[in-house]
């Protein structure tokens, strides 16, 4: 009697232990420990890869002065340099001080069904929105940023949530720039006193303003800043980040980026932003984003914007290429106005960018760095890959119209098209290896795009 109930007893701990062991290999996820060689080990979630192209926003009181730039308020009295208080005592009163222009940051023209219209547009996978810069003002009802906030002042609206749910209706992701320090923050500058040995600021601010912005959007990613003052212990960054990856409602898809304290950038968290406008120039081992604004000197806007500032078309599209055949993703910046319009210049060139994606995404979306990324000498022309296709997207036109292509080689079945064309195209083996191909006699406005021309080749190695 006993005998064979004891054996399924142990048949019955064999199997328990084999789904023990199945489950936590298959089905738990794995936990991640709050240091930097658990976290760094977190495989990026595949969206971002293959998303290619986002818009950054920068809208804050900053926008308000428009002058200079978004650190409007640190030139005018952290660290003040003449020509802001220059600006300042020719055109506010004197006894005006910063928080004087959190009322004046009206919205009024806000409508986030038209911003989100246009980053579609433009071509773009994910948006990043600023949802608290240096200055502290919070663009979301933060219960610990009393009266300096979007709902309390000002707007007198959620704007981090109604700009999320009109980019979210259009399939887009939606990410969060948030500033880990604030310049003038009573805690933060008692802190700084101390050494950073105290957390005051980190408990008070920082860390319930994070957990907030993650449990009430739900971000796609998170893009710290502010972080390079002080070690990311002081910011309790991987406690933050543990939690993030194991338990936080955006566990599976959240991405972040790598500012999160002295000497993390470019070493440690999610992708790497390394420094504002990184742009490599041979192909890197981790997962990158240059972040590049339209406005060449400002992220936030400026009214004393010049059309000599402004990025072209042709250099826009250049950065997108080069960035994305060596592996990055490409952050395009504008800055509204105060009352929330985005000027006519700002929605030319994201238009622009939308109209040659068109054309040419195949070459962009979900594509991967190839086994080149360029020719040798020249950084005119950028390969991707996708699948068993190899596209090389030229910046100008050959002279005599034949593109001459070193790293291909050709074999019987190579095939050579034209993104945005219909007819194959004429090529031969070039003598030095790899293929001279015969573009086509178009006038200039029957080609598909004024620059940047992509030829997909099938069939190569
Ligand atoms: C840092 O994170 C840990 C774990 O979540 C928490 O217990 C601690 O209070 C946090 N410290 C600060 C200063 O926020
Ligand atoms: C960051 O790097 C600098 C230069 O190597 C070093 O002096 C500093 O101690 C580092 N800070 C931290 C927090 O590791
Ligand atoms: C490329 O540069 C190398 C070294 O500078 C030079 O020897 C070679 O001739 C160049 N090739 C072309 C096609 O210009």
């Amino acid at each position: 009697m006993r005998e064979p109930e004891g054996r399924l007893c142990a048949a019955g701990l064999v199997l328990l232990l084999v789904l023990a062991v199945a489950q936590s290999a298959f089905r738990f996820p794995r936990r991640y420990t709050p240091d930097w060689r658990s976290l760094d080990s977190r495989p990026l979630p595949t969206w971002f890869d293959e998303a290619k192209f986002g818009v950054f926003v920068h809208w804050g009181v900053f926008s308000v002065p428009a002058w200079g730039s978004e650190w409007f308020w640190w030139h005018w009295q952290g660290q003040p340099q003449p020509q802001y208080q220059r600006f300042m005592r020719e055109n506010y009163p004197p006894d005006f001080s910063y928080a004087d222009f959190g009322p004046q940051f009206t919205a009024r023209f806000f409508q986030p069904d038209d911003w989100a219209d246009l980053f579609q547009a433009s071509g773009a996978k994910y948006v990043v929105f600023t949802t608290k810069h240096h200055e502290g003002f919070t663009n979301w009802p933060s219960s610990v940023s009393w009266n300096w906030n979007s709902k309390d002042l000002g707007p007198h609206r959620d704007l981090v949530g109604e700009l999320g749910a009109a980019v979210r209706k259009r399939n887009m992701r939606y990410g969060l720039y948030h500033s880990l320090l604030e310049w003038f923050h009573p805690l933060y500058l008692l802190d700084k006193k101390n050494g950073f040995k105290t957390q005051n600021f980190v408990s008070a601010k920082t860390m319930p303003e994070l957990y907030d912005l993650v449990n009430r959007y739900k971000p796609d990613v998170i893009w710290s800043d502010g972080d390079w003052e002080c070690p990311d212990t002081y910011w309790n960054s991987t406690n933050f980040l543990s939690w993030l990856y194991n338990d936080s409602p955006v566990k599976d898809e959240v991405v972040v980026n790598d500012r999160w304290g002295e000497n993390c950038s470019c070493h440690h968290g999610g992708y790497y932003n390394c420094q504002d406008k990184y742009s490599p120039q041979s192909l890197p081992k981790h997962k990158w984003e240059m972040c590049t604004s339209i406005d060449e000197r400002s992220w936030g806007y400026r009214r004393d914007m010049a059309i000599s500032d402004i990025t072209s078309e042709f250099e826009i599209i250049s950065e997108l290429v080069q960035t994305v055949s060596l592996g990055g993703n490409y952050l395009l910046n504008i800055g509204p106005t105060k009352d929330g319009l985005i000027a006519p210049i700002f929605q030319e060139r994201l238009l622009a960018v939308g109209k040659w994606l068109n054309v040419n995404g195949e070459a962009i979306y979900a594509s991967k760095p190839w086994k080149v990324q360029s020719e040798k000498n020249t950084t005119s022309l950028w390969y991707t890959a996708k699948e068993s296709n190899v596209y090389a997207t030229f910046l100008h036109w050959p002279e005599g119209r034949v593109l001459s292509l070193e790293s291909p080689i050709s074999t019987s079945k190579t095939k050579v098209t034209m993104l945005g064309i219909q007819e194959e195209l004429k090529w031969t083996k070039n003598p030095s290896g790899g293929l001279l191909i015969f573009l086509p006699l178009l006038s200039p406005s029957a080609l598909p795009v004024e620059f940047a021309w992509t030829v997909k080749l099938t069939g190569v190695k």
